[in-house]
């Protein structure tokens, strides 16, 4: 089965096509990961996950989404993190981290919100604070940082979270970014700061080491992006990155969202073919039979499985048993490798 074959990404070789795409535990203590977050990611490694992308991680205080979750805009954050990624190695998976900053769409009441234009999400969140030319430079000094921090932790991927209307997204969406200076506008200048902060992180990851960008290909709102203009964005940074993560939606309360199973495989196929750069579908996709069917018809280069994941983490070995005979033997080796690994 394609499912259970190898790929290659820069460096890396998953062992197979599944990914653990990020997922927000509101688990942290003052960006630091707990216990939860051992047991959680060190469950993902023991059901075999090829590759495990940590939740969305602040690169300031109020680029958090909410208190609780995690960090890396300080030195001692380094540590926490360096024992996710110990133990999902330990146990065969690689591991990366979901870089992001929250935008407007910081939950935390007692910081100030930062956006491309003074526009709230809705009533229910505060008016964020227009970003000047200084807070830019801040924003991407902070992702280079933590995306050194990363590196120094031993995740061996970075993912800029360019998705569900958070910073990255509002610079992209002319519905959010009403600027006038070089960061809004045109097309062009909408992408600029997710390419300047990929030139940045990329200044201070290893040559080989795989940076990827997740977007939200539609925000499902007239005036906003649609697959055709997300298309084009990508053509202006796909040389910036080695993978996309393709999701949708998030940037507009007002959302009209059908969802059904694989609803956004379609996003992925039409971004991997007109762009010609490597994909991450995702999206209520809960069988290997689906995965397998994605991967034949080339939907997709990775398949990540998050909410069912979150329920089983084990999901892969259970479904896979039943599958076909060759998989008994890749399972059989895998656990021969995995007593070795052990004993070491
Ligand atoms: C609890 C939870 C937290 C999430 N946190 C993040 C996140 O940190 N970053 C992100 O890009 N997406 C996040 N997502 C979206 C998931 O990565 C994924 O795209 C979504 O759940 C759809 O996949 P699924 O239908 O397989 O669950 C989160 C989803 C859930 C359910």
């Amino acid at each position: 089965m394609k499912t259970f074959s190898e790929y290659k990404l820069k460096n890396l070789t998953l062992k197979n096509r599944v990914v653990m795409p990020p997922m927000c535990m509101n688990m942290a203590e003052d960006g630091h990961p707990t216990d939860f977050h051992y047991i959680h990611y060190g469950n993902a490694a023991l059901g075999e996950i090829g590759l495990i992308i940590v939740e969305a991680t602040g690169v300031t205080p109020e680029g958090r989404i909410l208190e609780r979750d995690l960090g890396l805009w300080k030195d001692d954050q380094i540590e926490g993190h360096r024992r996710i990624v110990d133990l999902a190695k330990k146990y065969g998976s690689h591991i990366g981290i979901q870089l992001g900053h929250a935008g407007r769409k910081c939950g935390i009441s007692s910081l100030t919100t930062l956006a491309p234009s003074a526009i709230r999400f809705s009533a229910s969140y505060p008016m964020p604070k227009e970003m000047t030319t200084e807070d830019i430079e801040h924003i991407k000094k902070a992702f280079r940082d933590a995306a050194a921090r990363s590196v120094e932790a031993g995740y061996e991927l970075i993912e800029l979270h360019g998705a569900h209307g958070y910073l990255l997204h509002e610079f992209l969406s002319p519905l959010t970014n009403k600027r006038t200076d070089a960061y809004g506008g045109s097309r062009e200048n909408r992408v600029r700061l997710i390419q300047e902060i990929a030139d940045t992180v990329r200044s201070v990851v290893p040559e080989d080491f795989p940076v990827i960008l997740r977007v939200s290909a539609s925000d499902y709102m007239e005036g906003g992006i649609d697959l055709d203009e997300m298309v084009e964005i990508i053509h202006l940074l796909k040389d910036r990155f080695d993978m996309i993560h393709v999701s949708s939606g998030g940037l507009d309360a007002n959302q009209q969202i059908t969802v059904y199973p694989g609803y956004q495989v379609k996003f992925s196929e039409v971004i991997r073919e007109k762009c010609q750069i490597p994909t991450i579908t995702v999206g209520l996709i809960t069988e290997v039979g689906q995965v397998e069917e994605i991967l034949q018809h080339d939907r997709a280069d990775l398949v990540a499985l998050g909410r069912i994941l979150l329920r089983d983490p084990f999901v892969l070995i259970n479904q896979g048993q039943g599958i076909i005979a060759p998989l008994f033997a890749y399972r059989r080796g895998f656990h021969v490798n995995w007593a070795e690994r052990n004993r070491k």
